[in-house]
């Protein structure tokens, strides 16, 4: 990351790109863990319920994918030139891993039996914080 000249700080462009990816991710990955919390207690309301909350999280969650992949690669051209082949390949790694993520979410929006909702939503949350890790690494020191 290039500072702000004489601050140390990231340039308020930085910032905006940074803190957009950021707070995408923090949705994605976040909104999935606390809805995975909040489902018991959804469960107990009736019938329906966790249907409505399903519906309405979907609704937040999707632009923010949107916003990661968008920012994503607004984080590439910004930073990517010059990196090293081991860079590059987390990269890759991170972009397929996201792709999956993605698809495996969409999947589990049309599940209808219990093993399907339990592995899409499995493969959709473990592919989404290893893709949080992989941005980390991204970032670097
Ligand atoms: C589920 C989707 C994603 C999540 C959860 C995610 C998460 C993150 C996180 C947490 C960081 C570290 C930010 C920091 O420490 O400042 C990061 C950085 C980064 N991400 Fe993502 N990301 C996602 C999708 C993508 C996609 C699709 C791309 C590429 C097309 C991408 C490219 C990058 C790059 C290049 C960086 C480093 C940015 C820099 O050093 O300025 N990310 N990501």
């Amino acid at each position: 990351m290039t500072a702000s000249p004489g601050t140390g700080l990231a340039t308020p462009l930085e910032a905006l790109r940074l803190s957009l990816h950021v707070l995408g991710a923090a949705v994605w990955v976040g909104g999935q863990i606390t809805l995975g919390a909040l489902v018991p207690a959804a469960r107990e309301l009736g019938d329906g319920a966790t249907r409505a909350l399903a519906r309405a999280f979907a609704r937040v969650q999707w632009p923010a994918y949107a916003l990661v992949v968008v920012t994503g690669f607004w984080n590439v051209s910004a930073v990517g030139a010059g990196q090293p082949t081991s860079w590059k390949v987390v990269l890759a790694i991170k972009i397929a891993v996201v792709a999956l993520a993605g698809v495996a979410a969409f999947l589990h929006g049309r599940a209808r039996t219990k093993s399907g909702l339990a592995a899409w939503g499995a493969v959709t949350a473990l592919s989404s914080v290893a893709a949080l890790v992989m941005g980390v690494f991204l970032a670097g020191p």
